[in-house]
């Protein structure tokens, strides 16, 4: 799969085979979020990588839609160093969530909105921010990967030069 299509056909999905990751395609995701950019290269993201079945149901009970965590072989918690930018930790999570598809392996991102609670199941320190928790594993392609959510028109999203304008003619 080349770059442009595991970007465009990513779906964030919730429903998993219990099949394990290899423990090298597992390595070459984590080196695709090593790789993301920080500013002033901070480097301000750590990843902590969850498979213990029990660590995972403890951590799906920190989040309101985060039940999917007990299916998924894998969690994958992007974690920011106090001062770390919410922008540094989305660029590690896309990388590894594409590295992973690129890999035939899907994802969901979770939001822990009990932080101190997946903190304590993480042993993760007070002034850490957990930036989201990536569920991963193999498709169960019983179930369609998208939830059939819409994008908006890119006409929608884009203006041209200021905001608001259209695309020019052959622009
Ligand atoms: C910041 C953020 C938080 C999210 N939190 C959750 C979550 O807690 N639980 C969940 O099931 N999905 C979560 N998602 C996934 C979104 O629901 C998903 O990106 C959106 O519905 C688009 O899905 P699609 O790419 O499959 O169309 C989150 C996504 C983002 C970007």
């Amino acid at each position: 799969m080349d770059a442009y299509r595991a970007i465009i056909t990513k779906r964030d999905t919730r429903h998993f085979l219990p099949d394990p990751i290899p423990p090298d395609v597992l390595t070459r995701i984590l080196q695709a979020g090593r790789m993301a950019g920080s500013s002033k290269n901070s480097q301000p993201v750590r990843m902590v990588v969850v498979q213990d079945p029990e660590r995972r149901a403890a951590l799906a009970a920190c989040g309101d839609y985060a039940e999917h965590l007990k299916a998924a072989p894998l969690a994958i918690a992007v974690v920011l160093l106090p001062g770390g930018g919410p922008f540094d930790a989305g660029r590690a999570a896309q990388n590894l969530m594409v590295a992973a598809w690129a890999s035939g392996i899907t994802s969901c991102p979770i939001a822990m909105h009990r932080q101190e609670c997946a903190r304590e199941v993480l042993g993760i320190p007070p002034d850490h921010t957990i930036a989201t928790v990536l569920a991963m594993g193999y498709p169960d392609l019983k179930h369609p990967l998208s939830q059939g959510r819409q994008r908006l028109p890119l006409d929608e999203l884009v203006s041209w030069e200021r905001w608001g304008a259209h695309r020019p003619e052959g622009g």
